[in-house]
């Protein structure tokens, strides 16, 4: 990934047939756009592509998580539990329906802790949401359990991992509604775009509604449309959703090149004393995205960060502890409750009570984890030349953190 290394004629097409009518916007000119409905065949491809009954486009995966919630039912007062690793658009999300992000342990699949989700658990608990990052999978079957005692919604964020699979099912499918972003730099892209997808009608339905200003969509005729419910326009263009169409055309064979080029750095990596990888509930299922690993400290992860940097080959090693978009631990601005206008009193109160010391479990998680992003293009002597530069940084960290101190 990002499925943009490699462009080609394909989109090209896709997006000239739209400016061959000029009709860019999804809705609407039935006529002049001469049978040209991208977004829909986008949607179609999606629910093929990942076995689900229902998609429906949206302007981002930021707005696409945004019109779960709501359509889900979630807003003012109810509790929504969610990873501190994971994109800050999880949050906003929450915050943007009025609802109250309740920040949870993750532990080393990379998302949230079956036992700490228990532990956040309160009779305000509306919705568990999993955050697939890095193109894995959270312990699905755990969350699901939980969910279902409890009587909680599954919401999954899937942003990061289009065409990730658990057991067979598509990331996605498995809670009441999942969410993907198409943005630049993911595996399938529109530009920018996002989907909701779910099993269920009557949530499509609302979601479909949500994102066109709570338009019912049963006439010809939008101006005779009617809005049985507020929405907003979260809105995908026909040309963005023409470049997805030509993308996930391309997802399968994305998704073997990233798995060699995965295995064959994980074999290269694998040689190293003491690294670990991430647990990945089913491995089978992982889209290889990116190949996290953790060595034993913090202290040895900083200085390998350091020593890549030092020879100029950090770039595609992400050290997420350190990352102020990724981790809670540089959330200033949540934890200071900064927004433009006023929040509700729950999601204030909630916000001010953070303590950034407050999560040492995933402290010591993510300050030893690396994880190294899959490109697409890469040959095999590529793989091999980054495999092995990694491989020195450490054992040269490792070499000195052994030597007796003079
Ligand atoms: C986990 C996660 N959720 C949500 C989003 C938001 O997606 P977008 O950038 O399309 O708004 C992202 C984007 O990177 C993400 O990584």
């Amino acid at each position: 990934m990002p499925g943009f290394e490699l462009f080609g004629p394909e989109e090209q097409k896709e997006i000239n047939d739209v400016m061959e009518t000029g009709i860019l916007m999804r809705y609407g000119f039935d006529g002049p756009r001469k049978g040209i409905w991208k977004s829909k065949e986008l949607e179609a491809a999606i629910c093929s592509t990942l076995g689900c009954g229902y998609a429906q486009l949206t302007s981002s995966g930021t707005s696409a998580l945004s019109t779960a919630l709501a359509c889900l039912g979630i807003g003012a007062g109810d509790e929504v539990i969610m990873p501190v690793f994971t994109f800050v658009a999880s949050f906003e999300s929450v915050l943007s329906v009025g609802a109250i992000p309740v920040l949870t342990d993750v532990d080393e699949t990379l998302t949230l802790a079956p036992d700490a989700v228990r532990r956040a658990i309160t009779p305000r608990t509306k919705c568990v949401m999993p955050v697939h990052m890095c193109g894995a999978m959270a312990d699905l079957d755990a969350l699901a359990r939980i969910c279902k005692e409890h009587n909680l919604i599954l919401l999954e964020d899937a942003c990061q991992s289009f065409g990730a699979r658990y057991k067979g099912r598509a990331l996605g499918t498995v809670g009441h509604a999942g969410t993907f972003s198409f943005d630049f730099v993911k595996t399938v892209t529109c530009a920018e775009g996002g989907a909701v997808i779910t099993n269920d009608k009557d949530l499509y339905i609302k979601c479909d509604g949500y994102t066109d200003h709570g338009h019912d969509h049963t006439g010809v005729d939008r101006g005779a449309d009617l809005h049985p419910f507020i929405g907003y326009n979260y809105r995908i263009s026909e040309l963005h959703a023409a470049i997805g169409l030509a993308q996930i055309k391309k997802l399968d064979r994305f998704l073997a090149i990233q798995k060699k080029n995965h295995g064959e750095l994980k074999a290269i990596l694998s040689t190293i004393p003491g690294i670990g990888f991430r647990n990945i509930p089913d491995p089978e299922g992982d889209s290889h995205t990116f190949l996290s690993w953790f060595l034993p400290t913090e202290e040895i992860t900083r200085a390998v960060i350091a020593e890549l940097r030092q020879q100029n080959v950090l770039a595609g090693n992400f050290y997420w502890y350190d990352n102020n978009w990724h981790y809670f631990r540089k959330w200033d601005h949540l934890r200071k409750a900064a927004t433009l206008n006023n929040l509700n009193e729950d999601q204030r109160k909630t916000l001010l009570a953070l303590n950034p010391e407050g999560f040492p479990a995933s402290d010591r998680i993510l300050g030893r984890c690396v994880s190294t992003a899959i490109g697409l293009t890469w040959t095999e002597e590529q793989t091999k030349e980054k495999g092995e530069k990694i491989v020195a940084a450490v054992r040269k960290v490792l070499a000195r953190e052994k030597a007796p101190v003079a």
